[in-house]
């Protein structure tokens, strides 16, 4: 079965394709720009040696377009200002027109990187976004946020700019590394708390590996889509009801930042932030015992830690922005009144304090 989900944002709508084995016909569903004759493949080397580039290739082929392989280097550092000026050199050079498209197969980094490659090149060409990680099939690739690192700071630098078109599938998942799955899991059970209790129910019922169970994951990845595309649909830039979709990245983010990069994984880290958001809605009387029970049930079910290391407490509140004690009482968490009913709200430092103070002490004791 083929599902295809539908970001709603008037003309520039798309499809989300989700199945198994759609690499190779995925243009069935993603229609090219009017006069495309070019498309520049951007990849990484492991997932060519996955083999989830050829059939793209070949689809594009098949197409009539003239193909054309562009590698960048494997990891975070891609996303990177060299990397991306290699990038426009290689587009010019084929030369890519306004009507081409760039094609990025691999995880959030492609996808990030190749994404902005494509809104600046030309004052913007079309992309098509070839998630190839859990993580960038649920969250990455959909809603159009591209962009690179700078030494001061993830993701500083950016773009919005949607895909023509985003192909997830789930057969491509069998070839990554068990961390990185088991890491996109994380984001699978955030839309289950804050959008979809069945996602909970699903994962509830597994019984060991999900990914031995294809089916299932297809059902998890189609649901987790569906709430990304419509909470995108409904707010493209983050004005309002989108930022629900950093549930558990408020203290996760302090996670992965002080504990050192590659350390803690970010999927990892948004598992302790979301047991912290969901302590912090029981503190503040919001979140009722037995949806926090649920949440952290579901979080050790698919394998993430839920409690982090211990760290500094100050430090924990620069990475949230506030080094002034005064203005504490702005930071914003999401946090739940049910499952399915996110709010974004302004704690008190002290539940904050309490919470991360009582959590800190769990790990050392
Ligand atoms: N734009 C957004 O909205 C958004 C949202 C979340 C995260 N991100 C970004 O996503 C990035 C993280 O993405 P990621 O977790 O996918 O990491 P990643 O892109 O670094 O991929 C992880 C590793 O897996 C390899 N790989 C990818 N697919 C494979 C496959 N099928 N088989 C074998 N190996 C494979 C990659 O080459 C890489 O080494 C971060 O830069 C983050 O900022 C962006």
């Amino acid at each position: 079965v083929t599902d295809v989900v539908e970001v709603a944002l008037g003309e520039r709508s798309y499809p989300v394709v989700v199945g198994r084995g759609v690499l190779a016909r995925f243009l069935d569903h993603v229609s090219l720009p009017d006069g495309a004759g070019r498309a520049m493949v951007v990849t990484q080397q492991p997932v060519v040696d996955a083999g989830h580039v050829a059939p793209v290739d070949a689809g594009l082929v098949d197409a009539g377009l003239e193909v054309h392989l562009h590698l960048v280097p494997d990891g975070e550092g891609a996303k990177d200002v060299a990397v991306l000026a290699e990038l426009w050199k290689a587009a010019a050079t084929i030369p890519l027109s306004r009507s081409d498209v760039i094609v990025a197969v691999g995880g959030g980094v492609v996808g990030d990187l190749a994404g902005f490659a494509a809104a600046t090149y030309a004052r913007g060409i079309a992309v098509i976004q070839v998630p190839t990680t859990l993580l960038a099939q649920v969250d990455a690739a959909i809603g159009g946020k591209t962009g690179i690192n700078l030494p001061e700071g993830k993701n500083l630098v950016g773009a919005f700019h949607q895909p023509l078109g985003v192909v997830c599938d789930v057969d491509v998942l069998s070839t990554l590394p068990v961390r990185e799955f088991t890491e996109g899991l994380g984001e699978v059970v955030k839309y289950g708390l804050i959008a979809d209790p069945v996602v909970l129910d699903l994962i509830g019922s597994v019984d060991g590996d999900v990914r031995l169970r294809p089916d299932m994951l297809e059902e998890l990845i189609h649901r987790s889509v569906a709430v990304k595309s419509e909470v995108v649909g409904d707010d493209e830039r983050e004005g309002g009801r989108r930022a629900i979709l950093n549930f558990g990245h408020t203290y996760g983010h302090a996670v992965e930042t002080l504990s050192g990069y590659g350390e803690v994984l970010h999927g990892e880290a948004v598992a302790i932030g979301m047991v912290v958001a969901l302590q912090l809605g029981q503190r503040m009387g919001r979140t009722p015992p037995e949806v926090v029970a649920r949440g952290i049930a579901a979080i050790k079910s698919v394998g993430l830690p839920t409690v982090g290391p211990s760290l500094d407490r100050e430090a924990v509140w620069q990475i949230m922005g506030r080094d002034k004690k005064a203005d504490r009482g702005g930071v914003r968490f999401v946090l739940l009144d049910d499952v399915g009913a996110p709010v974004v709200v302004s704690p008190e430092p002290t539940d904050v304090d309490a919470v991360i103070g009582a959590f800190g002490q769990d790990q050392v004791g």
